[in-house]
């Protein structure tokens, strides 16, 4: 049984996981989880065993005055005592998973289909991103969760539960890392065509590092000699109709804010690792790998301009 269970479980650790929670949210979410499985589990053969008894082992009939009492006990009180106890158990839970944060506070807005993220410190100027999330080891940090047109979920299982995005409204989600690493957040709602491919790297950062790099978002991003080529391209191509970058006339506000793409993980929301040939792949089949994004393909792009582009993308730190 345990062995057969092992390479399960083992699909339970990892980035994305419930089951291997990095967060004190996340611990408490997993421990209901248990106590609910483990008594699921326990009823369950109770159930299973009254079944063998009836059918198997005194097939015939009971006195009547036996059965009531079955019903009322095992059919009545007990299931109402467990419920009520686990009621109990997870509104306790509640005012815990309720506290506020603690100062940083990162807005979130679920895009068809990618992530827009502002950083909001207490003290010090704010920040935009897109597609990543960083945050401070040990620190409780408010989310403030929306959505301009459909509804997306937030989801960071290893971190915490998840949490609607809801046009029109904003939803607070409070997660706290306990370690450093790098988590995976994904959408939890189906919200469209390319809901499955939008996800995002969570980096949980040692917090004196968390704010040297949030203090470095204050600045634009560098432009290096050797990319301006490709920043010309950019420009030229009006990329920057859809895309800001922080520092130049790029101010579209559409689609993800590319001021810092380069020290970012992934291209195209968790889709695929930031390389050069992955950017060069995505500009030119975004809509074979992000079916209905509202960006186009542009496969007719000279594949030197191209090229060029993503550079100049991988050198925006
Ligand atoms: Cu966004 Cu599903």
């Amino acid at each position: 049984m345990v062995l057969l269970a092992s390479p399960i479980l083992a699909g339970c650790s990892g980035v994305q996981s419930a089951l291997a929670p990095a967060g004190h949210e996340a611990e408490e979410v997993a421990r209901l989880f248990l106590v609910m499985a483990v008594g699921a589990g326990v009823i369950w053969t109770l159930v299973m065993a009254a079944a063998i008894y009836a059918t198997r082992i005194r097939p015939e009939p009971h006195e009547e005055h036996i059965g009531r009492k079955l019903i009322l006990w095992g059919g009545v009180a007990f299931p109402v005592v467990v419920l009520a106890g686990l009621l109990i158990y997870g509104l306790g839970m509640m005012s815990e998973l309720r506290r506020p944060g603690e100062g940083l506070r990162i807005d979130v807005s679920g895009e068809q289909f990618w992530w827009r993220v502002t950083y909001r410190p207490k003290d010090g100027a704010e920040a935009r991103s897109a597609n990543e999330v960083r945050i401070p080891v040990g620190e409780r940090v408010e989310f403030a969760l929306t959505s301009p047109d459909v509804i997306h979920s937030f989801w960071i299982p290893a971190l915490g539960g998840k949490v609607d995005m809801i046009p029109g409204r904003e939803n607070r989600l409070v997660l706290q890392a306990e370690r450093p690493g790098t988590y995976r957040g994904v959408c939890a709602e189906f919200c469209g065509a390319s809901h499955a491919l939008m996800a995002f790297p969570v980096v949980a950062m040692a917090k004196p590092d968390f704010e040297a790099w949030l203090a470095a978002q204050a600045r634009p991003a560098a432009q290096a000699v050797e990319t301006a080529r490709g920043g010309e391209l950019f420009r030229l191509n009006g990329c920057g109709a859809c895309h800001a970058v922080a520092g130049t006339d790029a101010k579209g506000e559409v689609g993800p804010d590319l001021t810092r793409f380069g020290e970012r993980a992934t291209v195209g929301a968790g889709l695929l690792p930031n390389t050069a040939e992955n950017v060069i792949r995505f500009i030119m089949e975004t809509d074979t790998l992000k079916p209905r994004a509202k960006m186009p393909a542009y496969p007719n792009l000279p594949h030197a301009d191209l090229a060029a582009i993503a550079a100049y993308l991988g050198s925006l730190k």
